[in-house]
């Protein structure tokens, strides 16, 4: 499986349907799944969403979602990675973080999120990353502004409701 990024604790790598049981057991938490207008998914949805990230978003654009391993167990405690959406006739390219409950409050949202980053200016040619952020959500939030987003569009309505988008610009010294 292809190893994308590595962190100090995390190793971030290309998703297969072999971990449709973890990532399942993830997204059908509903605190995990709390600031998510979809709210939980099934086993049956995320084998759907699993699927779509790994047969279209990794062939169209060459990123998406990957597990999040902890690289000292060899465990998968989320999925973490790149989004495109389509925003006002532009492709914005989100930040998406998604932890297993036993290991939040440990700065690994952070960890990956700034590593992330910096693979996507890396990489990509985009002048800027955004999160899309539910307002109560302050982890994610947090974890925004500690990879140095700031609030771009409050209040952002579309399709799936009303969110905060956050942003960050390239800079020279980001690559
Ligand atoms: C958002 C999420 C990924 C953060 O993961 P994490 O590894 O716990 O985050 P970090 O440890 O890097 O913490 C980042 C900041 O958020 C703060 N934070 C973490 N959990 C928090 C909480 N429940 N309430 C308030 N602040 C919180 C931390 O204190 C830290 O900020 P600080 O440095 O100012 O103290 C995790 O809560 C999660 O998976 N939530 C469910 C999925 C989700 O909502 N994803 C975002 C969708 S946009």
């Amino acid at each position: 499986m292809r190893v994308v990024i590595r962190t100090d604790r995390l190793l971030l790598r290309e998703l297969s349907m072999d971990d449709l049981d973890a990532l399942a057991a993830l997204y059908r938490d509903p605190e995990v799944r709390r600031y998510f207008p979809d709210g939980t998914r099934t086993y049956e949805q995320t084998r759907e969403e699993l699927a779509w990230v790994i047969d279209v978003y990794y062939r169209r654009y060459g990123y998406g979602l990957w597990a999040a391993v902890d690289r000292g167990t060899g465990s998968f405690v989320g999925r973490c990675g790149l989004l495109p959406w389509e925003i006002g006739g532009r492709t914005e390219v989100e930040v998406a973080y998604l932890l297993d409950r036993a290991v939040w409050g440990r700065g690994l949202a952070t960890e990956a999120a700034l590593a992330i980053a910096g693979h996507a200016f890396a990489t990509l040619p985009v002048d800027r990353l955004i999160a899309m952020v539910d307002p109560a959500n302050t982890a994610s939030r947090r974890v925004a502004e500690k990879i140095g987003m700031t609030l771009l569009w409050p209040g952002f309505v579309d399709e799936y409701g009303t969110c905060d988008v956050y942003a960050v610009q390239r800079t020279p010294s980001a690559g």
